[in-house]
């Protein structure tokens, strides 16, 4: 049994929010797999790889080393010798890494990334597929979510609050098709595993958010 905590659900629920908060709160360290997708995502931008080509994207991926480091608590994400961690959060990354996230390859090599990860220290893990797949024995598990609506909102007040240009429907119509492509895939589509807690985050704040999750962990220990 690992003491590690998994956090899964689909993109805006808050995941990474949340995990950094309770991380820090409960002394974990905070291991963010969906980075670890967008930094692929980012090897195949750069050597222009076909998403839509698995062919293309197996050779593309024996070319590929990922490593995880920490910079004052910080997950930094190493690609072949350069720390990309400042290149993952774009729009381009981000669905690259949904495209190219259903590919056998790609799955293979990080999720023994992050299973390495998590042997060496108890670590609170999100993504899509870490209590079904990556820690199937996670001391305790929490399917994170929240309606489409609500996750929409979240991001276009994110964004607005940036001063960047955003138009609601289509932030809506990204994260529907996001949810459809990650619960559609062949490998480790995203679900809630049977022995995870689900919590819908629709009508509560952050702070409600990490208390009910750590009254979670707590009670399991
Ligand atoms: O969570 P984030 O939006 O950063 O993840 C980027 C993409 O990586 C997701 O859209 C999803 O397709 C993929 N992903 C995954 N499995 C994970 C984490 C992320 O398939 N464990």
């Amino acid at each position: 049994m690992s003491y590690s905590v998994a956090i899964d659900g689909p993109a805006g629920a808050g995941k990474s929010t949340i995990a950094k908060l309770l991380a820090k709160k409960m002394g974990y360290i905070y291991v963010d797999t969906g980075a670890m997708y967008r930094a692929m995502a980012v090897y195949f931008v750069q050597n222009n790889v076909n998403p839509d080509d698995e062919r293309e994207i197996n050779v593309a991926v024996t070319g590929v080393n990922i490593t995880i480091e920490y910079m004052d608590g910080v997950q930094q994400v190493i690609l072949n010798g350069d720390n990309v961690t400042g290149m993952l959060r774009t729009e381009e990354i981000g669905s690259m890494a949904s495209k190219t996230s259903k590919y056998a390859a790609v799955r293979r090599k990080l999720v023994e990334l992050q299973r390495e990860l998590a042997k060496k220290t108890d670590v609170i893990m999100d993504g899509r597929d870490i209590g079904t797949t990556v820690l199937p024995d996670a001391f305790c598990k929490i399917y994170l979510t929240a309606s489409v609506d609500a996750r929409a909102k979240r991001r276009y007040d994110e964004l607005a609050q940036k001063g960047e240009k955003c138009d609601y429907d289509i932030i809506k119509k990204d994260i529907e098709q996001r949810d459809y492509q990650d619960m559609h895939r062949e490998i480790s589509p995203l679900k809630q595993a049977d022995d995870a807690v689900l919590v819908d985050t629709s009508d509560m704040n952050i702070e409600q958010v990490v208390e009910c999750i750590e009254n979670i962990i707590n009670e399991r220990k």
